[in-house]
């Protein structure tokens, strides 16, 4: 088989937050993978960077350990952890002060690709990005990647942008939301636009509804100072479903070019109406012996939610009388991502009284086992005259491509995609503004009221509110793990 791997050029990714929790789970095994799979260019160097004081070696001793305890499951062995770790650098820097900055500047090469990947609390990030480029360590070319959140409102988020641009160029800033680098996001895009059978029918003259669902079975354990703050409606709806329905709702592109797509996703944010406090389900888990969301967060008074189910209506000619229902929470039945497209009943059924006729549902599966089922309606086989039942057309990406091998982590295509230049899988700065512009009402409408979330047993599919939300309309949710 002709190799699908395609080196990217040499690069220096300076990795601040080197010894943090992101890095040791995701960033740095994702770099390991794609250097295992020969897609490093010899030369490619990783220097990390944070507060503590490491050498080197001892920064490599860790990642070696990272991989081994975070890596995806494929075989791998010591001599290439040993040859990855021997990629590695470390440089103890104060982000706050004068330490350090200029040893990193004397470690980068002239002649290839900078990155600067901030995997550090989002309050750090103006002050690295003015170091950067006062101390002329960034370069024009140079790449800057920040990690979510980006901005707790429209506010923060705008000055966020502002402090960045005073340094960066909007074309550097690589904005990570990492569901647009999992495999079943970019599929949905080659699902709409690579084929001739879905695009005629997408749109409110045939589609009913569209459910978007991010069921979590873990908790908020070890993240409450962060989520205790921010809650479902933050920390998830308005980045990653968000882009999600984007993705299902927006206009094709010209091309597949990152701001053909993006501008086609700001349009879609920018056409969404506000949701009024009836259309809003807000939960807090519960349970038993200090397992509820409040024993958690240590914070008996919270009134943040874990989960949030909302209605949201795209105002354009599209999708004019089609909602589209978002769901999320953590500590739910299961661990389910997907986007359920319900399409609209046949206008007449001449099958009365042989078994029910509904309309096609389209499950775009994100996690787990991604891939996508059409539900279907067909004659039940064999004897038994003219029955009618349901049948799915099914499609495992795993049983269908095995040759694509292990599931990709996000983090492995985005980074990747810093070093190639290329933005189409991250948000653009308006982008990040007009998402945070349709939330901030909706918070602030709780906010104002002090409205508590409804409690949910952990382990169920939420809050009774969140059925009544979509019941009233004559519809139903899929059930979570269905
Ligand atoms: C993160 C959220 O961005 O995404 C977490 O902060 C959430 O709260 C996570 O658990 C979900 O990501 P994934 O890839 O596991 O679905």
């Amino acid at each position: 088989m002709v190799s699908r791997v395609i080196p990217v050029d040499p690069f220096d990714l300076v990795l601040f937050g080197a010894t943090g929790d992101l890095a040791r789970r995701k960033i740095l095994p994702a770099l390991f993978h794609r250097f295992q799979i020969g897609q490093f260019s010899s030369n490619c160097r990783i220097i990390g960077a944070s507060r503590s004081d490491l050498t080197a070696e001892a920064f490599r001793a860790q990642t070696a350990d990272a991989i081994r305890r975070f890596g995806q499951d494929v075989e791998t062995t010591p001599e290439e952890i040993t040859a990855f770790t021997a990629l590695l650098d470390y440089v103890a820097v104060d982000a706050r002060g004068e330490a350090g900055w200029d040893v990193i500047h004397g470690k980068l090469r002239e002649d290839c690709v900078r990155a600067f990947y901030l995997s550090v609390g989002p309050p750090l990030f103006p002050g690295i990005a003015r170091r950067l480029s006062e101390t002329g360590i960034a370069t024009p070319d140079s790449r800057i990647v920040l990690e979510k959140p980006f901005g707790h409102d429209l506010a923060s988020a705008q000055e966020l942008n502002a402090a960045l641009r005073e340094h960066f160029e909007e074309q550097q800033i690589y904005r990570i939301d990492h569901y647009l680098g999992k495999e079943t996001v970019q599929n949905l895009m080659a699902l709409r636009f690579a084929n001739s059978l879905f695009e005629p029918l997408w749109n409110s003259s045939h589609i009913d509804h569209v459910q978007i669902t991010v069921a979590e079975s873990i908790g908020i354990e070890g993240r409450e100072e962060y989520y205790d703050k921010s809650g479902a409606m933050r920390d998830m709806v308005q980045n990653h479903l968000m882009q999600l329905l984007c993705l299902t709702a927006m206009e094709p592109p010209a091309q597949f070019t990152p701001n053909a797509v993006r501008d086609e996703k700001v349009k879609v944010i920018e056409a969404l109406r506000p949701v009024p406090q009836e259309n809003i389900a807000r939960g807090q888990y519960r349970g038993k012996n200090g397992d509820g969301y409040r024993d958690h967060a240590g914070n008996a008074a919270s009134r943040t939610e874990s989960y949030i189910a909302l209605k949201a209506e795209v105002a354009n000619w599209r999708w004019a009388g089609t909602p589209f229902y978002l769901r999320t929470g953590k500590r739910l039945r299961e661990r389910v991502s997907e986007i359920a497209v319900y399409f609209r009943d046949p206008p007449h059924n001449i099958f009365e009284g042989f078994g029910p006729v509904h309309g096609n549902v389209l499950v775009i599966r994100l996690q787990p086992d991604e891939g996508i089922t059409l539900k279907t309606t067909i004659k039940d086989p064999g004897p038994g005259g003219m029955r009618l039942t349901g049948a799915n057309l099914d499609m495992t990406f795993a049983d269908e491509l095995p040759e694509s091998g292990r599931p990709q982590d996000a983090y492995e295509r985005l980074i990747m995609d810093v070093i190639r230049g290329n933005q189409t899988l991250f948000m653009r700065g308006d982008e990040v503004e007009a998402a945070w512009a349709w939330a901030d009402p909706i918070i602030a409408a709780w906010q104002d009221t002090g409205d508590a979330p409804q409690p949910y047993d952990s382990g169920s599919a939420g809050p009774d509110d969140s059925l009544l939300l979509i019941h009233r309309d004559g519809r139903r949710w899929r059930s979570i793990g269905e």
